[in-house]
């Protein structure tokens, strides 16, 4: 239950994603609903980790729809190949973007956005979503990020996208 949600305020990044993802596990299990769920991820995301955009963009057709999220307003729509988001769609690969201005192409729906990290949700050998995280720090992310978050993503697969 969300209301169990517990992190020590001393944790370290990665203890907190092992924190995290059981209870997304069990938070998710029993609730055939996507969106609940979905919505419920980003919340957690938010209260563990405290990023200043966390949310999901689900493949329509031949764009990335946003999704349940948390932070600023979002760009509604990004086409497959454009943007970080749309690249990991395509690429069907997690990207790692230490520095956003340095990433061509890179969509900037608010001007804090630092650094970024987009995982591609795949099921049956199709992105079905993807995961962004941003933050208003240059250079916030790491592999170890993109371990944990790559592991939320298997659980999202699972869902009815
Ligand atoms: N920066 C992303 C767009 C989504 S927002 O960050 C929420 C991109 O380049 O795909």
């Amino acid at each position: 239950m969300a209301e169990n949600l517990y992190v020590p305020e001393t944790s370290k990044r990665e203890e907190i994603y092992k924190t995290i993802i059981p209870q997304i596990k069990s938070l998710t299990q029993n609730e055939p609903d996507t969106i609940a769920n979905l919505a419920n991820i980003t919340a957690v995301l938010k209260q563990a980790l405290g990023f200043f955009w966390i949310g999901f963009y689900i493949v329509k057709g031949e764009e990335l729809v946003l999704g349940p999220f948390q932070g600023t307003l979002a760009c509604t729509r990004i086409r497959k190949g454009k943007g970080v988001c749309g690249t990991a769609w395509q690429k069907a690969c997690s990207q790692l973007v230490p520095d956003v201005e340095c990433f061509p192409g890179h969509i900037a729906c608010s001007s804090e956005s630092r650094s970024e990290i987009v995982v591609p949700v795949v099921r049956d050998g199709q992105v079905v979503a993807v995961i962004d995280i941003d933050s208003d720090q240059v250079d916030d992310f790491t592999q170890t990020d993109v371990i944990y978050v790559e592991q939320i993503a298997q659980i999202v697969s699972t869902f009815n996208l």
